[in-house]
């Protein structure tokens, strides 16, 4: 447990089991998902990761989430996902906190960069210390990022002849759609954080 001050403090859920139904609740109020799968998601937190952080207050109420990850494919680096506040404590300094408690508590169990990918919340993350990287490859196969847009293009293109062979002539004054006019690719910011100076 990492206590930031009398009021709260941060704690791997399955140290606080009785709080897990709290904290699918906070997780659904944002990206809703059946409760079954969300408590699949939050019970493998373990002490090797992934590890489910909470922020909660002296009264047990959870304000906060995040679930950490290791990667793979890099030394010493992990991911931060399902970064959350409660909406009625936002823009408090809560989310800096939890990050913050998070950075500490993996820079404890040796790890030296903090990697994590967002869609919109860039300028929180910048505010805290993070920077834009390269893309990478998180976790499975099925996980595959998009590096550039030559490979995207390659890869919509090979999409569209798989199974209705080669695209018909392009109507006179037809533009191509940009790429996230497609709806095929969602635009997303990897990020890192080294936490050398921690
Ligand atoms: C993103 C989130 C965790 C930030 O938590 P928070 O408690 O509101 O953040 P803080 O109060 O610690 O903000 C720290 C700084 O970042 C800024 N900030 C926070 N959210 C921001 C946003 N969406 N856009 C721009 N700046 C933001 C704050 O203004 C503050 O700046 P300041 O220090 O100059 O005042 C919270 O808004 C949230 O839960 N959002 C919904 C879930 C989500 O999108 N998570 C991110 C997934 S990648």
């Amino acid at each position: 447990m990492t206590t930031i001050d009398k009021e709260y403090s941060i704690v791997p859920l399955h140290k606080r089991p009785d709080l897990i139904s709290d904290c699918c609740t906070l997780l659904n109020s944002e990206w809703p998902r059946s409760e079954t799968a969300r408590l699949k998601y939050l019970n493998v937190s373990c002490d090797e990761f992934p590890t489910c952080l909470i922020l909660i207050n002296k009264e047990d109420r959870v304000l906060g989430h995040c679930k950490i990850s290791l990667i793979p494919r890099l030394r010493h680096s992990c991911l931060i996902q399902s970064v959350i506040i409660d909406y009625q404590y936002r823009s408090q300094g809560f989310g800096s906190k939890l990050l913050h408690g998070a950075e500490e508590y993996v820079a404890r169990k040796g790890i030296k960069n903090v990697y994590l990918i967002t869609k919109g919340q860039e300028d929180f993350y910048l505010k805290n210390g993070y920077k834009t990287c390269d893309p990478f490859k998180a976790s499975g196969i099925n996980d595959v990022v998009y590096s550039n847009a030559a490979f995207t293009k390659a890869k919509l293109k090979e999409k569209s002849t798989q199974c209705c062979g080669p695209p018909p002539p392009p109507m006179p004054n037809f533009q191509m759609p940009k790429f996230y006019d497609l709806g095929v690719i969602t635009h997303r910011t990897h990020m890192v954080k080294k936490l050398t100076s921690l």
